[in-house]
């Protein structure tokens, strides 16, 4: 598909009725026009200038008629926490294996998608990691934001679909854990992300992490030079509010001593 009309047909947002979804989706619209925001739950009434589909991911029949009509995708839709494998398997697997197969078949992209922080968990809390290491996932659902990642990368490199992994860290309004002084996203700073990954000339096939400009952060995109991302935000601002007699917590408990924090430590058993 030409650039040209990649930019004149709606942008395709999956998980449009989640946390994310609803901060993201008047913004999303202010930047790009037409926006047909889906999801699984309720999605509330469209805005102008939206249209709402409820679809299971999972369906593929659904998906393929959803992407046919889009231009570029943001694909946040899934299960976000741990749970069974039965769960994780239609939503975040079958479901993104849908959004990129029915990308290759249409031309459509580019694809920005929601990895997390969760598909590197298991590196130790401190160590700096860039965007090249191997994937350390702390949980089941952490495997499945790899197996996206690894999926982007075949259909990069076999069919030219060309996408952008988030690993976003914690996207919330503010910090409210010592952790998240490493991990915080400010909303705003994920939108300039976003942003940024879709004015990108081109994106190949690039994973980048999720993050504030965080004085503590473990994360760095340095690698990434094909996008422009400049966060704005720095967690830092709430050190004195979160830890204000220094760090106190235990650094040997495994939800403080890995970076993928209480998904670490849940059915910890070693
Ligand atoms: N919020 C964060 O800090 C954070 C961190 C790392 C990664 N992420 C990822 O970013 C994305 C958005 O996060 P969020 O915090 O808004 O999560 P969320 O759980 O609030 O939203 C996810 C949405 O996906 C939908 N969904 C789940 N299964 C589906 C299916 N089979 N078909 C269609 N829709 C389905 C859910 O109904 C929900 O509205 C998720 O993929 C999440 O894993 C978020």
């Amino acid at each position: 598909m030409s650039a040209a009309t990649t930019e004149t047909r709606p942008l395709l947002f999956t998980g449009a009725a989640g946390i994310l979804g609803r901060w993201l989706r008047p913004r999303l619209i202010e930047a790009y026009g037409a926006l047909i925001s889906t999801d699984i739950a309720d999605l509330g009434p469209a805005l102008p200038g939206e249209e709402t589909v409820v679809a299971d991911l999972a369906d593929a029949q659904a998906v393929d008629a959803l992407v046919a009509r889009a231009g570029r995708i943001l694909h946040f839709g899934g299960i976000s926490y741990e749970t069974t494998f039965d769960r994780l398997v239609p939503s975040n697997i079958v479901g993104t294996y849908n959004v990129f197969e029915a990308a290759r078949r249409h031309g459509v992209g580019p694809i920005v998608y929601a990895s997390s922080n969760h598909a590197i968990g298991f590196y130790e809390s401190g160590r700096q990691l860039d965007t090249e290491v191997r994937t350390r996932p702390d949980s089941l659902y952490g495997v499945t934001m790899a197996f996206k990642e690894n999926l982007a990368s075949l259909y990069y490199d076999k069919y030219g679909v060309e996408s952008a992994g988030l690993r976003i860290g914690t996207a919330r309004p503010d910090p409210i854990d010592p952790r998240h002084l490493s991990t915080w996203q400010s909303y705003e700073d994920l939108l300039r992300q976003i942003e940024a990954c879709f004015a990108a000339p081109k994106l190949g096939r690039i994973v980048m992490y999720g993050v504030s400009a965080n004085d503590r952060s473990w994360w760095s995109n340095a690698l990434v030079g094909e996008v422009d991302y400049r966060p704005q935000d720095n967690a830092e601002a709430f050190a004195g509010a979160l830890i204000p007699n220094g760090d106190t917590r235990d650094p040997e408990a495994p939800e403080v001593k890995y970076q993928g924090g209480p998904f670490v430590s849940d059915g910890y058993a070693r």
